[in-house]
């Protein structure tokens, strides 16, 4: 048991960068997470839900709101088989109103992170990682929880250094 993963939820199409809406073809967070495997090696999941939301960025931002106000957990499309063989998982996520996307709630929910390393990373514009590492907590109270790092979303492309840092 000494491999790595990165699980990371992304969404391209429109979203709000540096103040203004624009079509991504990779999202933030799929950028972020590529630069850690070529840094680390690690295994990558992409952690996508069966109904995902609108490619329409203010269409996505009332159904994510929704869904977290109700405090929903949104049905993913598939799940890696296990984690026995990982001791440290990247967990990459946008910040979305003040902390992860449910679907990554889902995920965490799904297996037991006893005795893993959770390192948590997210891309936003502007909140930081907000809430999003106590929920991590509350989600996996038997992981070790390292240092979040947080990246700018506009700014990812340029991250390599800070990423490597946190490493
Ligand atoms: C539904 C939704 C909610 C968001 N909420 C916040 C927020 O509360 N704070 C923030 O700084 N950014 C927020 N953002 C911006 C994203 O966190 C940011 O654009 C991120 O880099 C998107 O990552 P992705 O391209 O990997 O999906 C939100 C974006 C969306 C689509």
């Amino acid at each position: 048991m000494s491999k790595k993963l990165i699980a990371f939820y992304s969404r391209a199409d429109e979203n709000y960068v540096n103040g203004m809406i624009k079509t991504l073809e990779i999202g933030n967070t799929e950028v972020a997470a590529g630069i850690i495997k070529e840094l680390t090696g690690a295994d990558l999941f992409k952690i996508e839900q069966a109904k995902s939301y609108s490619s329409d960025y203010n269409e996505c931002i009332a159904q994510a709101q929704d869904d977290q106000r109700q405090n929903s957990r949104p049905e993913l499309t598939n799940y890696p088989e296990t984690l026995d063989e990982y001791d440290v998982i990247y967990l990459g996520y946008p910040n979305y109103w003040s902390t992860m996307p449910m679907a990554v709630f889902t995920f965490l929910e799904h297996f037991n992170f006893s005795d893993k390393t959770i390192k948590p990373f997210c891309t936003h514009e502007g909140s930081g990682l907000g809430s999003s590492v106590s929920d991590i907590k509350k989600l996996c109270p038997k992981a070790k929880i390292e240092k979040g790092l947080a990246i700018r979303g506009g700014s990812v492309n340029r991250a390599k250094n800070d990423i490597e840092k946190w490493i």
